[in-house]
């Protein structure tokens, strides 16, 4: 029998920025929920995530990037999520999705997880502020832990949030992950101070 993901990671290999990624294959483009379309991030989407969400310090305040009030910095991300989706990225591999409302195909938010060691991915997700509240996030959240469990090279999944951002420790509990410990300041939230802190992570871990 064909060995799909074991020929998608040599693909991977042949890429000459190939960096070891848990992942035997690129996740697909485009998937729904109950009430979410999600859609790969493509070329021209930096000023929609730049007016959704990226040039709101409020929003953003416990995100890992700078609020710069640049759109070209929506645009970066862009691309390395466009490179990451066709076989190409530089250590790290970043799959993000818009989260579109199926019913008024509005955006909402953006959603995802990068790959960035051999064992392991780490997700995050955002919505614009009119979306908070109805459950939105652990909806997206739930069917991108599916996706990453799905993939066979997955064996960890981690996401992580500054202490004083409980909402988001609930997403994750309420999508299937459990508390796994505080790291002792390591991560640093730019929009709140350059100074490293703590945060809180939650995992999956495959058992079988
Ligand atoms: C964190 C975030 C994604 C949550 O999105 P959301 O769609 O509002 O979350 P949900 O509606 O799925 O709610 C999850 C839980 O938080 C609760 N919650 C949501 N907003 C809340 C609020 N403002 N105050 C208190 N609880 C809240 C919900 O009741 C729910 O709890 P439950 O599981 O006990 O019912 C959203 O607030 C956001 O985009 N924040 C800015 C970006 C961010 O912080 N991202 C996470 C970085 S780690």
């Amino acid at each position: 029998m064909v060995n799909y993901g074991v020929m998608m990671q040599e693909t991977l290999r042949q890429q000459p920025s190939y960096i070891l990624t848990p992942l035997t294959a690129i996740p697909s483009r485009e998937f729904e929920t109950a009430r979410l379309r999600f859609r790969a991030l493509q070329h021209g989407d930096g000023q929609l995530l730049f007016d959704l969400y990226a040039n709101d310090v409020n929003t953003c305040r416990y995100m890992s990037f700078k609020v710069d009030g640049k759109v070209e910095t929506s645009e970066g991300f862009v691309r390395l999520v466009v490179d990451s989706f066709a076989g190409r990225h530089n250590g790290k591999a970043m799959f993000s999705w818009l989260l579109q409302l199926k019913e008024t195909g509005e955006y909402i938010g953006s959603a995802g997880f990068e790959a960035s060691d051999e064992t392991k991915v780490t997700g995050g997700y955002i919505l614009n502020p009119k979306f908070w509240g109805v459950g939105y996030a652990t909806e997206a959240w739930k069917r991108l832990l599916e996706v990453a469990q799905s993939d066979p090279g997955v064996h960890r999944i981690e996401a992580h949030h500054h202490p004083e951002n409980p909402v988001s420790g609930k997403v994750m509990r309420a999508a299937g992950m459990a508390y796994a410990g505080m790291r002792t300041k390591c991560a640093v939230y730019p929009n709140i101070s350059d100074e490293k802190a703590d945060d809180v992570v939650y995992a999956w871990n495959r058992t079988e």
